[in-house]
């Protein structure tokens, strides 16, 4: 990272988090995804990471998670060897990293997705200014994408506004398994009024980590009928989110959710994350549903809180719902209260 151009060995993110409605669950090759998957960003569940090179170095890493260093630096220093193949000039310097989430640790939202993507932005955006190239162009979104990708699979959908898919879906000529793509145009006005109350269940650590989990999916039983599930869904979503149709959004989104638990259930050895009041709420989500003709529906990731998808113009029924009927079955009464978000902001200081 040498030359004349102007330098800068500073950058900072802010980087949202995000929830898949068509799930990533296992990988080929080096980080690449079984399936197509599809979400969308969190407003209030995000990374701020700074990164600071200092010269002369061999990528050694002083990471500091909420002004304290930490163990994460390890896998920050695997993720800097990988990336370094691409970024040559990672191997000169060295790296202090400060990053600090919006969310407790324990609020069970997973921290991968924002943290790598937020650090893929700070690498790009030092890679792009070094060599002279405008950061704010679509190679430079793409870029951090792919960087982010290689981190974490869900973290290369963290880097667009809103709605974005990853993985090569007949859909989109330009989809890819390396980045993600935004669903910038079509998407229907509903969904920018998009709400995720995240009920907490269960914060503590997960028995089974979502890499031994995507690993199972390698000799699955049923391996090629959830592709093939997860590629019907896809096209299923994305014109339910293009003409507005709720009905469908609801009946993907929660095939999704309980397919992704499906395959956990029967993958050798298996593993069950979702607790009797995972169960409970789900429930009770389909009852509302039914009673109300409210529009509600769940997701889950790969653990026990459930995700409650709403709509804006149904907020005051569905809070006076959440509260009078679900909090009971919420560890602590806990519940985080999130929407559908923009994209990433660079930080000044
Ligand atoms: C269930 O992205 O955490 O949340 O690539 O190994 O870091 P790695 O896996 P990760 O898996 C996320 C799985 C999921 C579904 C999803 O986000 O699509």
């Amino acid at each position: 990272m040498t030359g004349n151009t102007k330098h800068i060995h500073r950058s900072g993110w802010r980087c949202p988090s995000n929830i898949a409605l068509v799930k990533y669950w296992g990988k080929r090759d080096f980080q690449k995804p079984m399936n197509p998957s599809l979400s969308f960003v969190l407003r209030n569940a995000f990374t701020e990471t700074s990164v600071e090179l200092h010269k002369d170095g061999d990528k050694k890493v002083a990471y500091y998670f909420e002004g304290v260093e930490s163990p994460f630096g390890e896998r920050i220093e695997n993720y800097l060897n990988h990336v370094s193949s691409q970024f040559t000039w990672i191997n000169k310097y060295n790296f202090r990293i400060h990053s600090h989430n919006s969310f407790p640790h324990s609020a069970g939202i997973a921290s991968s997705a924002s943290s790598f993507g937020a650090m893929a932005l700070c690498l790009t955006e030092l890679d792009f200014m070094h060599s002279g190239r405008e950061t704010d162009s679509f190679e430079f979104w793409q870029k951090a994408s792919e960087l982010a990708r290689m981190g974490s699979g869900s973290a290369c959908r963290s880097v667009y506004p809103g709605f974005s898919i990853w993985g090569e879906t007949q859909l989109f000529e330009s989809s890819s398994d390396y980045h993600a793509i935004p669903l910038l145009d079509g998407v229907h006005p509903v969904f920018s009024g998009l709400r995720d109350a995240i009920l907490m269940v269960d914060s503590g650590t997960k028995e089974v980590s979502s890499s031994v989990g995507h690993r199972l999916m390698d000799d699955h039983h049923y391996q090629r009928s959830r592709i093939a599930q997860a590629h019907q869904n896809i096209n299923e979503l994305y014109l339910a989110l293009l003409t507005g149709d709720l009905e469908k959004f609801i009946a993907v989104v929660e095939n999704e959710a309980l397919s992704l638990h499906a395959m956990m259930m029967t993958s050798n050895p298996s593993f069950l994350l979702l607790k009797p009041n995972s169960l409970e709420l789900i429930n009770r989500i389909r009852r509302f549903r039914e009673k109300s003709q409210i529009p509600v529906c769940f997701t889950i990731d790969a653990g026990p809180n459930i995700h409650l998808l709403y709509f804006q113009e149904n907020e005051p029924e569905v809070k006076a719902f959440i509260e009078s009927e679900l909090l009971a079955f919420c560890e602590n009464g806990k519940w985080i209260d999130d929407r559908i978000g923009t994209r990433p902001e660079r930080l000044n200081n």
